[in-house]
């Protein structure tokens, strides 16, 4: 394929990170992976985890208000930005599987988590995955191997696909944009172990280097990303808790007008909000917690 290197190779030497000899895809046993294991079982989180008051927050001189960690303490730091590249495309599909009868390549699944900065997990994150087919070729015309999704209530997303070809000038990777509502975007990117060209794609970190096996039919991959997101109590803060609801339209928002939550948008779509006209940019399921002021990536002023 002839197919360009991926956008700005003068990647910033301050998101490089050189570990020699590190075990790539393995990490060492932490909280947040104490924090995975448990929320995979579904078994409750000791409340030291979730709230992890000694390690993330620190009483004031006052006594009892608690000021939000600047990171986890852990080493798990907020997830990496990296290139967009050059074959972004908006607008893709919400689904979580970008695999159909026809694909061809070999399986892979994506799991993981979506942290804040406490290691709380995030739900309702927008997750849009892009990358390459078998051959290494991009999809520029249509939406092959790219789809959008959220975390669920636990914090978790799931990705169902093949692993990405190789094309001339980068490793094998993964593209993907990552929002939590009314925060910004992470971009960045996700690779694999014990790739030859890893060690001579100048744009390849191995911080973000996904664990990834073999698994029944295909290979299984797992990374958790965490958000430059403050958290200050002890479950998943991001979505606003003012009605609970059993409907599927959801309630009227707040501020008024035509979006209302449940409804199905897809982009050229208009709404208004508040007093505010808005465009909707990518196709999507609107969710409470995802009102057009608070999710650029999906609405614009009109
Ligand atoms: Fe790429």
């Amino acid at each position: 394929m002839d197919a360009p290197q991926d956008g700005d190779r003068s990647t910033p030497e301050g998101n490089r990170h050189d570990t020699p000899g590190a075990e790539m895809g393995s990490r060492q046993f932490s909280r947040k992976a104490v924090l995975r294991a448990a929320l995979a079982a579904g078994v409750a989180v000791p409340a030291a985890l979730l709230g992890v008051p000694a390690l993330a927050r620190t009483v004031n001189a006052k006594g009892g208000a608690v000021v939000p960690t600047p990171s986890c303490h852990d080493g798990d730091e907020p997830t990496i930005p990296q290139t967009e590249g050059p074959y972004f495309k908006p607008n893709s599909p919400l689904r979580t599987s970008l695999v159909d009868p026809g694909t061809v390549g070999t399986l892979l699944s994506v799991t993981g988590y979506v942290f804040g900065l406490a290691c709380l997990p995030l739900r309702d994150v927008l997750l849009d995955f892009w990358q390459a087919d078998d051959n290494g070729a991009y999809d520029n015309y249509g939406y092959t191997f790219r789809g959008h999704q959220f975390t669920n209530a636990q914090g978790m997303f799931t990705l169902s696909t093949i692993v990405p070809g190789l094309y001339p000038g980068r490793t094998r990777h993964i593209h993907v944009k990552v929002q939590a509502p009314g925060q910004s975007i992470l971009t960045t990117q996700l690779y694999f172990p014990n790739e030859p060209r890893n060690n001579t794609d100048s744009i390849f970190d191995p911080r973000l280097v996904m664990t990834v096996r073999d698994g029944s039919g295909g290979r299984e991959a797992t990374f958790d990303f965490v958000l430059d997101v403050p958290q200050t109590g002890t479950t998943t803060p991001t979505t606003p808790t003012t009605t609970t609801t059993t409907t599927t339209t959801g309630p009227n928002p707040p501020g008024g007008g035509s979006w209302a939550a449940g409804t199905s948008y897809a982009a050229g779509d208009r709404v208004t909000y508040g007093g505010v006209a808005y465009v909707c940019l990518q196709g999507h399921v609107a969710q409470t917690g995802w009102e057009p002021p608070a999710v650029p990536a999906l609405w614009r002023v009109a």
